[in-house]
């Protein structure tokens, strides 16, 4: 991987943090795009104290900001002349209604169109690599979500959260084939992590979630074991382009849901998600 460019969102905790361990240690220099600029300063130092030789930059990247992502897409345009791979990591579970700063509904705004707009506006710089990938981590989540393009925007009300997450976590899925089909020349596949130690379920859940997430953690993986299909992904020289893949445990998963596989809806929400980074 030496010579290799990776940037990853979500770089600074959980998985994201894990998967720049692994891919530090590979040789690779990882641009870590990160909500807090501070945030990614303390784990770009811990990693540097198990790893010194890794070669990590932070850059400051708030997926809930269209404005943040595009002075980050700025000055990574400006200081890089290629990207191998980019990993869209970050995301969010909140059981409560939040909007992101743009006044859309945080979990669609984070975990699909922040990086929707991000690749976007990094695919100038993804193309020139010599073998281009784009990887985004979705769950099987996805098989239980739908999209709602009446209340994509501000979301429902009542707000459910789980439903919420589902649809984002299917709007990585069909993002992924829509890239796929667009950029042939890239290899864009998505990924469950599995069910991860990470304090993804605690931060924004009510109360009795975060518990149940609290107490099941002994059966849960570890963020190394979760970063594991990422890592391999971004170092396989043997990925397909042209067609996106869902992965489990790095293995391909034999089928996406009915939902995902709709063509249909896969431009519906292209096209929506286009309307939307550039309305606002
Ligand atoms: N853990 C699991 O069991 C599991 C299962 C299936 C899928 N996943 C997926 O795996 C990915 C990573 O989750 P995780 O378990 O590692 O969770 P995590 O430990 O909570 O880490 C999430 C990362 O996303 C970042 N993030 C959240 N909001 C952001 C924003 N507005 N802008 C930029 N970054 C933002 C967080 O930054 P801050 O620290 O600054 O908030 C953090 O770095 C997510 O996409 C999640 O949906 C996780």
């Amino acid at each position: 991987m030496h010579n290799k460019i990776i940037l990853i969102t979500g770089a600074n905790a959980g998985i994201g943090k894990s998967t720049v361990k692994g891919l530090a240690q590979e040789g690779a220099k990882v641009i870590m795009a990160c909500r807090k600029k501070e945030k990614g300063d303390l784990a770009k130092a811990e990693i540097e104290r198990h790893y010194p030789k890794a070669k990590l930059e932070v850059i400051e990247c708030n997926l809930a900001s269209f404005h943040s992502v595009k002075n980050a897409a700025s000055q990574i345009l400006q200081s890089y002349e290629h990207i191998d791979v980019l990993i869209n990591n970050a995301g969010l579970f909140s059981s409560h209604k939040k909007m992101t700063e743009d006044g859309v509904e945080m979990q669609f705004g984070v975990n699909h169109l922040g990086h929707f707009l991000l690749t976007k506006l990094l695919l100038p710089l993804i193309e020139k690599s010599s073998y281009p990938k784009i990887i985004n981590v979705s769950s099987v989540a996805h098989l239980h979500g739908t999209i709602d393009f009446d209340n994509l925007k501000d979301g429902k009300t009542p707000y459910n959260g789980l439903e919420a997450y589902a649809q984002s976590k299917l709007a990585n899925v069909l993002f992924t084939r829509g890239l796929a089909r667009k950029y042939p020349n890239i290899a864009s596949h998505c990924l469950h992590p599995g069910v991860v130690n990470t304090s993804f379920g605690n931060k924004y859940s009510k109360w009795y979630l975060s518990l149940f997430w609290h107490f099941w953690k002994i059966f849960m993986l570890s963020s190394e074991q979760g970063a594991a299909t990422s890592i391999h992904l971004a170092t396989s020289d043997r990925l397909p382009k042209g067609k996106a893949l869902f992965f489990d445990e790095k293995q391909k998963m034999r089928s996406f849901s009915d939902m995902a596989k709709n063509d249909i809806l896969v431009k519906k929400l292209w096209d929506y998600s286009e309307q939307l980074i550039e309305e606002v």
